[in-house]
């Protein structure tokens, strides 16, 4: 009877729900984060972080020509130095453990490579910016970004990836590009980066946790969302290629907005809690592995046209369809 059972008509069958379905997920559009560490030859497994590693020195190169083979297009970097000092030196060294990796990968893939771009793996304090007594100073961190920005351009990276918050960062990495002649380096803003325990596993992961204090005077609050595109904006205006709401779970309602309201690619990443969450559900069988799907699903549903996410080795290795 038209139009009564209309809803359910469209639902019968898969093949049908499958034609008819408004978003999927998009692989090629799933970044995977990569974490290097200098001090270890061999990967090392992320204790809070089921089935991710460091990878080691030895063996970052051939776990990301694999990730190239299964399909993956992009991956996002994240280096642990072997020394750690209060200007945060070892992140903008020529030979830096990221530096390095970028011009080895280059040479070996066709991956797309973003590097995340801040100083909280590399300065003893464990915070994202250089300190000026008790406060993270902004603008001598937005001198030691530059820096930063410029060894990885040289490297030959794609996309360079601020994820400390400080006012003006694309801006001043905008200007370093241009002069040094990378105009054609991207810089991916994490435009709207909340203070989120979410965290909690990456912090783990990339022995970046501060020191003393948190990062509440640089990252959002996270009962706020006008505030988010307020930051958005202004790495619009400051020369961002692409924007990013973090996390993206708790943050789906920021996301719509952002996609609604900015016409630049909007990227969201769903951080290592999510991850954590999902994932230990998962394994124990608390929770059905359908929810990964749904999960990542709900973040393209948002409107995210790139999505980082750790799933995203286990995804395009087939994970999802395995019994
Ligand atoms: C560091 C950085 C963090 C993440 C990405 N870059 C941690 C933080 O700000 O404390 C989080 C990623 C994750 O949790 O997966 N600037
Ligand atoms: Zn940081």
């Amino acid at each position: 009877m038209f139009p009564e059972t209309r809803m359910r008509r469209l639902r019968y069958g898969n093949l049908l729900r499958d034609f008819l379905s408004e978003t999927r997920i998009n692989e090629e559009k799933m970044v995977m984060p990569v974490f290097i560490d200098e001090n270890i030859r061999k990967r090392k497994p992320i204790e809070s972080m089921p089935g991710i590693f460091r990878q080691g020195t030895g063996d970052y190169l051939s776990y990301i020509q694999g990730l190239a083979d299964m399909g993956v297009k992009s991956i996002l970097l994240f280096g642990i130095p072997s020394s750690k000092d209060s200007s945060g030196t070892s992140a903008f060294q020529s030979n830096g453990v990221i530096q390095r990796a970028i011009k080895d990968v280059k040479a070996s893939t066709e991956i797309t490579i973003i590097a995340d771009l801040c100083l909280c793996e590399y300065t003893d304090t464990g915070q994202c910016g250089l300190m000026k007594g008790h406060y993270v100073d902004n603008d001598s961190t937005l001198v030691a970004y530059r820096k930063i920005a410029r060894t990885y351009a040289e490297a030959g990276t794609d996309i360079v990836a601020p994820s400390g918050m400080m006012d003006g960062q694309v801006a001043a990495i905008r200007d370093e590009l241009e002069k040094s002649g990378f105009s054609n380096t991207l810089i991916m803003g994490y435009s709207a980066k909340y203070a989120s325990g979410l965290y909690g596993p990456f912090r783990e992961a990339a022995d970046s946790a501060p020191q003393v204090g948190d990062r509440r005077s640089y990252q959002m609050d996270y009962r706020n969302s006008r505030e988010a595109l307020r930051e958005l904006k202004l790495d619009m205006e400051e020369g961002a290629d692409i924007l990013m709401v973090k996390p993206a779970l708790f943050y789906l309602d920021v996301l719509r907005e952002a996609r609604l309201s900015f016409t630049l690619p909007m990227a969201a990443y769903s951080v290592s809690g999510e991850y954590t969450m999902i994932r230990n559900a998962v394994d124990q069988g608390f929770l059905s592995k359908d929810v990964i799907a749904e999960s990542i699903s709900s973040i393209f549903r948002a409107g995210a046209d790139i999505v980082i996410s750790y799933f995203t080795e286990y995804i395009l290795s087939g994970g999802l369809e395995e019994q």
